[in-house]
């Protein structure tokens, strides 16, 4: 997804903007460019590909005060001219988001003598804001949105005014010492700050060094809040592994402990949460409940389904945002939205509409100030810290923490879990961290199997109950990350069509660890070794009989049948992540794909 960053200071702004952006590569991009004023004129380079390429064609650039942006090419191809910034006599604007009557727009400023070189909506922007300035730029800037139907991030640079506005797209402000920044993503700017103060909607900021003003679309002024980031520069940095996805796989014990600290006691069976405003007797009164979330948090959502009917009794609906929206049933009383970045623009949507209905709403996400967390009843942190790698890891493992404990919670409000039960879960889901770790350090073997997969065209994962979403999980991340076209299937599911598929040349990997449905499992696994596919078992490390019917066998720590779940993930992420390597593939960020997609 695009990204933006600003900077007004002391110091010469092009290299700063240049570095803010290079942490922002992660979030997937075709293109980049920055504007930097030099106390005439405005200057703006812009390159097709790399943000290294634009580095090689920057000429020394004095000015200490610019924009900059790294563009996911949605209205128009991507190349140099498409490129932001995107300018109109002295004006230069970045933004995110999509501008829905840019046609209708255009048609009008073309009227009125603009000249557009670019096939962008944001050209449009550009042009407005040049059309309305009369030497004040906020005005210009105001004037210019009204006019404006769909979601923005922007900076806007002229002169040496520097002004940011936003609906529906994140965007911050860093606070600095003589030095002020705007960033679409806190990492871009954490080497400089860890005070950001975050833009709500239809809100603009004017950049200084000095000083930050806020203002509404009145343009009147509005008090804000800083907060302080608790990432430090090294998480969002690789720390000597050879890709951020490695790093989190191995950041998951921490992420998960980080999860679940100070929200149990296993001594009591008790949980609590710091923000959840429903209380036990309020939890008896939930009928239904409605999980909505899109990629990797819908795979979450969808063992969450599983837990908290298994936990609680309570009927649970997994929704996939962008289905949602369009849906005409009423979501349950009881809607929960998963996110990790808090701004799918998907989730975001199908969250405003639940709440037309008089929905009570949870967020469990991992960033504290995102866009969601403003727009629900009660947020749930992850706690997992920045995850730069596109394919989610270690946020899946603590938004299955978080949902472990949400059922639990339930499940004990509503009578459905004995006490007894519920200390001996708790005691269990603490080890998970200490059980990930044992996986961590027998990944030589998960290497090897996955080296020879990988040059399969097709894998399938097979899985059932809690496991049949985790099949799910494993096949979106082999897909994302290594390009091999893989399908999680519910196992018992594949003799209704993906059968006719199965031979030889399809490896299958199957999710066997102990529980209700293990000797299903053991039978879906006979049928494809039927049809000669190799299978690679995952199993319970005290499992004995399985062996005889696989080809590869890797096993993980025991635990209760519900909680394997979060052990199995990570064998999964790193079949993945070392099918990749074979392959050759840029694991970080995947072709096509973004870390945060805030366009619907
Ligand atoms: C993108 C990412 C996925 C992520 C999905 C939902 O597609 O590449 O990794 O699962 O968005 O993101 P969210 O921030 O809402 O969890």
């Amino acid at each position: 997804m695009c990204g933006i960053v600003g900077y007004n200071g002391h110091r010469r702004a092009a290299p700063i903007l240049i570095d803010s952006l290079k942490r922002l590569e992660y979030r997937g991009y075709d293109s980049s460019g920055i504007a930097v004023y030099d106390g005439k004129a405005i200057e703006v380079w812009k390159e097709k590909g790399k943000i290294s390429e634009l580095e090689k064609i920057l000429p020394d650039m004095p000015g200490t005060i610019g924009i900059g942006h790294t563009r996911w090419a949605t209205h128009g191809r991507p190349n140099k001219v498409n490129a932001h910034p995107h300018t109109s006599g002295g004006i230069a604007v970045v933004h995110n988001g999509i501008i829905e009557n840019y046609q209708e727009l255009r048609d009008k400023l073309v009227g009125s003598g603009f000249v557009f070189i670019s096939e962008t909506d944001t050209e449009v922007l550009a042009h407005l804001v040049n059309h309305y300035y009369k030497n004040d730029l906020i005005d210009a800037v105001i004037s210019a949105l009204n006019e404006i139907k769909g979601s923005y991030a922007i900076a806007v640079l002229c002169g040496s005014q520097l002004v940011a506005a936003r609906k529906d797209s994140p965007l911050v402000i860093g606070i600095g010492n003589e030095e002020n920044f705007i960033a679409s993503d806190i990492p871009a700017i954490l080497k400089y700050t860890r005070k950001v103060i975050f833009l709500d909607d239809l809100e603009l900021a004017s950049v200084s060094p000095d000083v930050v003003t806020f203002f509404n679309m009145k343009k009147e002024p509005i008090d804000k809040t800083i907060n302080q980031i608790d990432w430090n520069l090294e998480a969002a940095e690789r720390s000597g592994y050879e890709h951020f996805m490695l790093k989190e796989i191995h950041e998951q014990p921490r992420s998960l402990h980080e999860t679940l600290a100070g929200r149990i006691s296993e001594l009591e069976g008790t949980i609590s949460f710091e923000n959840l405003n429903i209380t036990e007797a309020q939890v008896t009164d939930i009928p239904r409940i409605s999980i909505i979330a899109c990629g990797t948090s819908y795979n979450a959502g969808l063992l969450g389904k599983y837990l908290f009917e298994h936990l609680s009794g309570i009927h649970v609906d997994v929704e996939i945002a962008s289905e949602f929206r369009y849906a005409h049933s009423a979501p349950g009383s009881l809607v929960i939205v998963i996110s990790q970045s808090g701004e799918t623009a998907d989730t975001l949507a199908a969250l405003r509409e639940a709440k037309t209905f008089g929905c009570r709403s949870i967020a469990i996400t991992n960033v504290m100030g995102s866009t969601i967390t403003r727009e629900v009843d009660s947020s749930i942190y992850m706690r997992s810290g920045p995850e730069i790698g596109v394919a989610a890891t270690k946020t899946f493992i603590s938004q299955l923490g978080v949902l472990y404990l949400l059922a639990l919670y339930f499940g004990k409000s509503k009578g459905k879990i004995s006490s007894d039960r519920m200390k001996r879960l708790l005691v269990s889901i603490k080890q998970i961290p200490a059980q990930i770790t044992l996986i961590l350090n027998d990944k030589e073997q998960i290497k090897k199997h996955a080296e020879k997969i990988a040059a399969s065209n097709d894998i399938f994962f097979i899985g059932r109950t809690f496991n049949y979403p985790i099949a799910l999980e494993g096949a979106l991340k082999l897909k994302e990350i290594s390009y091999i076209h893989a399908e999680g299937y519910a196992a018992g599911e594949l003799k209704h069509g993906p059968l006719a598929l199965i031979s030889k040349n399809t490896p299958v990997i199957a999710i066997a660890t102990k529980g209700l449905t293990y000797d299903k499992v053991v039978n879906n696994i006979k049928e494809v070794k039927a049809r000669e596919a190799p299978v690679i078992a995952i199993a319970d490390e005290k499992d004995n009989e399985i062996e005889r019917y696989v080809d590869g066998l890797i096993r993980v720590p025991s635990t209760d049948e519900i909680l394997s779940p979060m052990l199995s993930i990570v064998v999964l992420q790193l079949i993945s992540y070392y099918a990749a390597k074979v392959r050759n593939c840029p694991i970080d960020q995947p072709r096509n794909l973004a870390k945060s997609v805030t366009v619907e």
